[in-house]
């Protein structure tokens, strides 16, 4: 009989309700705005002084010397600002059966991220588990309206795995999260386990990931690749928000209204409550600063911004017209020579194409 090991599960984050610590309203001089390769701006920051209150961030030095950011204990590759997002590393669960001792191994993950500015993406992450007699469940019990889900993943031997390149229910399933969801637990289903498929693949794998930078690949299944690839860990997209109100009412305090750059605006997040701010069209920039967004120079980025005749940058949009003596139109690269007799009647005046913001 089968020595099942005790539940364990490993709390990522342990999240004390931060109190009224006296956080920054715009970042002070002298904070930094790098961690190692990763870019972080207002209102992030590195240390309560330099950050909006709940964007605090660590910035650790690890035992390789290089820095890593942190939200507590999950590492941050990434924070975009236009998208409201940020890119974290995630813990894989694992379920392995152990045929010397004939019993099942595991070490299951939950991330705790009620109370921060934090959320999954739905939009992006799917739940994905790896193995080939397994069913892991993912569930929040931690709110009010208790959510579960999971699903199955069989094959039954190696070469069944042939045709499976991408994770469709053979080695590999995949489900959808739902919005605003800020807790999750991870559990694996004691009735299935690869005792029986064991010298194939003795282990199965569980986590909450983003989608489209994931490829199931088979080796996955016969192999601890997917686990040790990169430290255990899977990128995870979350979503982050300004506080709890709708742009409308958050307007109504400017001495907490986040959006504070002239020529930015107010958006509700898409995903749970608070908001977001964006730069206006034809500007870029961080609107969480003073005079943070920018006007864009379109006539300098002729890629983006296309324009075959003379450009002319104006605030949050620009001109493009044909040169003198040409007509036409100059944003699609059309501008013809005038015909003699009009251009020495000096008459010809380009046609002006012009995007407002
Ligand atoms: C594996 O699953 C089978 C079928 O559910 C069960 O009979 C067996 O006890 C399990 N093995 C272990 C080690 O838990
Ligand atoms: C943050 O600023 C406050 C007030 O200026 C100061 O007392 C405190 O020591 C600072 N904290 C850190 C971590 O720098
Ligand atoms: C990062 O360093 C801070 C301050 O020393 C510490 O409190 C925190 O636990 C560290 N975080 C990680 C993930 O090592
Ligand atoms: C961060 O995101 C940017 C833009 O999507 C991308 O170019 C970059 O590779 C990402 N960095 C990491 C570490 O994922
Ligand atoms: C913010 O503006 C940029 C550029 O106009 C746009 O690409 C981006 O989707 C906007 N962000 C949101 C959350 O709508
Ligand atoms: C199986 O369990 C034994 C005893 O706990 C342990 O020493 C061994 O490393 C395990 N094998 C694997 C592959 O994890
Ligand atoms: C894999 O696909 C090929 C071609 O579609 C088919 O001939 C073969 O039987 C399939 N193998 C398995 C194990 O399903
Ligand atoms: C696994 O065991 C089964 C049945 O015991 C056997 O048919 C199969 O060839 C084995 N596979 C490997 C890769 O050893
Ligand atoms: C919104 O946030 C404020 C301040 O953090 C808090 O006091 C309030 O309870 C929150 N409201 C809801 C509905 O969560
Ligand atoms: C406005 O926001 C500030 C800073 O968060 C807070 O101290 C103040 O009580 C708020 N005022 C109102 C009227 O809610
Ligand atoms: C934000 O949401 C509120 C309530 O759903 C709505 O009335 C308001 O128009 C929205 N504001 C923006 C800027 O989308
Ligand atoms: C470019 O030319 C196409 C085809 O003549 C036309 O449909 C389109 O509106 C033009 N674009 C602009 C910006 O004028």
């Amino acid at each position: 009989m089968g020595v099942l090991l005790g539940y364990r599960l490993f709390q990522l984050l342990m999240l004390p309700l931060v109190g009224a610590a006296a956080s920054a309203a715009a970042p002070l001089p002298g904070c930094r705005t790098r961690c190692g390769e990763v870019d972080v701006p207002y209102p992030f920051g590195i240390g309560p002084n330099c950050s909006r209150e709940g964007f605090s961030l660590d910035c650790n030095t690890t035992t390789g010397g290089h820095e890593k950011l942190f939200v507590f204990n999950v590492e941050i590759v990434n924070i975009s600002l236009p998208l409201g997002q940020a890119r974290m590393l995630n813990a894989i669960s694992w379920q392995c059966y152990n045929v010397s001792t004939n019993s099942i191994d595991y070490n299951t993950w939950s991330l705790n991220l009620i109370n921060t500015p934090y959320r999954f993406s739905d939009d992006l992450n799917k739940f994905t588990v790896i193995g080939c007699d397994t069913l892991a469940n993912i569930g929040d019990f931690e709110s009010a309206d208790s959510y579960q889900s999971g699903c199955v993943s069989t094959c039954h031997n190696e070469a069944s795995l042939v045709n499976s390149s991408s994770c469709s229910g053979i080695g590999c399933c995949q489900t959808s999260i739902p919005k605003d969801l800020t807790y999750y637990e991870v559990w694996f289903d004691s009735n299935f386990n690869s005792s029986s498929i064991w010298n194939f693949s003795d282990c199965s794998y569980a986590v909450l990931l983003e989608a489209n930078r994931f490829e199931f690949l088979t080796s996955y299944i016969t192999t601890t690749q997917f686990r040790y690839n990169n430290d255990g860990t899977a990128p995870l997209v979350v979503d982050w928000a300004i506080g709890n109100e709708t742009c409308e009412v958050a307007q109504r305090n400017k001495t907490s209204y986040a959006c504070i750059s002239e020529h930015s605006e107010c958006l509700n997040s898409s995903n749970g409550p608070g908001y977001l701010c964006n730069c206006s069209r034809g500007y870029h920039g961080n609107p969480y600063v003073a005079h943070g967004c920018q006007d864009i120079d379109e006539c300098s980025d002729n890629h983006r911004y296309p324009c075959h005749g003379i450009c002319q940058n104006l605030p949050g949009s620009y001109k493009c017209f044909c040169p003198p003596g040409t007509y036409g139109d100059a944003l699609n690269g059309t501008c013809t020579q005038q015909q003699k007799l009009q251009s020495s009647a000096k008459m010809a005046v380009g046609k002006e194409s012009f995007f407002p913001p």
